[in-house]
């Protein structure tokens, strides 16, 4: 049984946990409000800090607001549905403000909001569990818990992700197969992962399963799964897809895809300039919200438009989206990205988008760009538009990118603590800083998306 204490929270950690003190100690509960007297379950003291479960708002914080979720306070996925729109964006501002506070030369733009800030999330991955009685679970994991929600709705998504949450629950129930448990590698039901056009209404299930011999999934399931499947009705497309997890020491990971009904892509619009139409594969990166991508993009077009307009380069391209919507304001644009999937994806978009001036090539954006010999002496690179995954740029790239030394990098980011530390390194390279500008794809978590502007030194006055 753990002890129970009153705690008056008074800040926010970085996770999104609601912060006080208690006997000198930290206390983080999630689900919790900077201004809330709460009562607190207390867990042990680890690394300095003691995690503590919400059980009753003694008195209220004025920033909280009714949230629509019944999981709201408990499920992962949003830590933040109880605290009002306007303060969540009020955070992260203050976040970027106060991580880009050493570039004093740097404008800072407030943040662009997402309007509604529901129903955005067009992807969304569902894990499934089983306790020692073998109950049932399939959903997101709880807050500051390794235990997954039985998740009955979720208002970050369109309602046919929590239709399709639950009815694969039921079938799941019927059949014997049982949630892959990672530390034993036994059991078959690893994740369900769920696209949807936001325009288009296409849809996609993908079930990834163990590639474990011994928990191999019969095809009787399988069939009676894409039933379920097409039962909870949709408008637009289905496609439903097997994914096998496949896991061997000393190799790495190698997942296997095998198309179970439907087309083997969804459709998604964006609605920029005269609009364009995107294939994704079940692999491919897509920005996860259709609505802030076309701010994001739109406003990533205006920052560039000051640029010279002879070559773009869009590094870490996806299915070329971002390079596409700046295509008619360059000469000549060159996508690079690692996943040749989501490089098919991209080759198939420019010639459905009737894009002539533009090219894709897979492969590591450092050793690509080396490949290409694109160097300063050209001098013909304008323009670079950088939007890698989490972890950032790596060293190479980023020699890379001062070799080609363009006159603008625009930096996409959906982690601003390793886009400052590349602008540090990209400043060490003869570049500043000059705008930043903070977009919110993600309300209710603490997540934010920032597109940072440099220039290179001397070329503009
Ligand atoms: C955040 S996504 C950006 C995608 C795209 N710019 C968009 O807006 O849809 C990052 C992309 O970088 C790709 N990627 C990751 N590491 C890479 C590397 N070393 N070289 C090239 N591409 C890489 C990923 O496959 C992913 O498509």
């Amino acid at each position: 049984m753990l002890s129970q204490s009153e705690v008056i929270l008074d800040a926010f950690s970085a996770k999104g946990r609601a912060t006080g003190s208690l006997d000198n100690c930290k206390v983080e509960v999630f689900g919790g409000a900077p201004g809330d007297t709460a009562l607190v379950a207390l867990g042990r003291k680890r690394k300095g800090k003691r995690q503590g479960i919400l059980q009753e708002v003694l008195r209220p914080s004025s920033l909280r607001t009714t949230p629509l979720c019944k999981h709201a306070g408990v499920c992962g996925g949003c830590c933040w549905q109880h605290i009002d729109y306007a303060h969540q964006l009020r955070l992260k501002q203050e976040v970027i403000e106060r991580m880009f506070s050493e570039f004093s030369q740097a404008i800072v733009y407030p943040i662009i909001p997402c309007d509604p800030p529901f129903h955005y999330r067009n992807k969304m991955e569902f894990s499934f569990s089983q306790n020692k009685a073998k109950d049932h679970f399939l959903g997101l994991m709880m807050g500051g818990s390794d235990k997954v929600l039985n998740l009955e709705e979720c208002h970050l998504t369109s309602k046919w992700f929590s239709d399709i949450v639950i009815g694969v629950r039921n079938w799941w129930k019927k059949t014997s197969l049982a949630a892959y448990h990672h530390y034993q590698d036994t059991g078959s039901l690893r994740t369900l992962t769920l696209r949807e056009g936001y325009y288009t209404k296409d849809k996609m299930v993908i079930l990834t399963v163990s590639g474990n011999p011994d928990y191999a999934i019969k095809k009787e399931d399988l069939d009676t799964f894409v039933k379920e499947v097409r039962a909870v009705g949709t408008e637009g497309g289905l496609s439903i897809f097997l994914r096998i997890h496949q896991i061997q020491k000393g190799s790495p990971t190698q997942f296997f895809e095998h198309l179970l009904y439907g087309k083997d892509h969804i459709k998604e619009k964006l609605n920029i300039d005269e609009g364009f139409l995107l294939t994704i594969s079940p692999d491919a990166f897509f920005q996860p919200n259709t609505r802030q991508a076309e701010k994001l993009y739109r406003r990533a077009k205006q920052m560039l438009s000051g640029a010279p307009s002879k070559t773009l380069l869009d590094l870490y391209c996806g299915t070329g989206t971002i390079g596409m919507v700046m295509s008619k304001y360059f000469d000549k644009v060159v996508g690079l990205e690692i996943n040749p999937y989501a490089v098919i994806d991209a080759k198939a978009n420019l010639e459905a988008n009737r894009i002539s001036n533009m090219e894709v090539h897979q492969g590591d954006v450092a050793q690509v760009l080396k490949e290409l010999g694109m160097k300063r002496e050209s001098g013909e690179i304008d323009a670079v538009i950088v939007d890698p995954p989490r972890s950032g740029l790596d060293d190479k790239a980023i020699a890379q990118i001062g070799e080609i030394s363009p006159k603008m990098i625009l930096y996409i980011s959906c982690h601003p603590k390793t886009q400052v530390d590349n602008i540090k390194s990209l400043e060490a390279l003869g570049y500043q800083l000059v705008k930043v500008h903070p977009v919110d794809q993600f309300p209710h978590t603490v997540h934010v998306e920032n597109i940072a502007l440099l220039q290179r030194r001397g070329f503009f006055s």
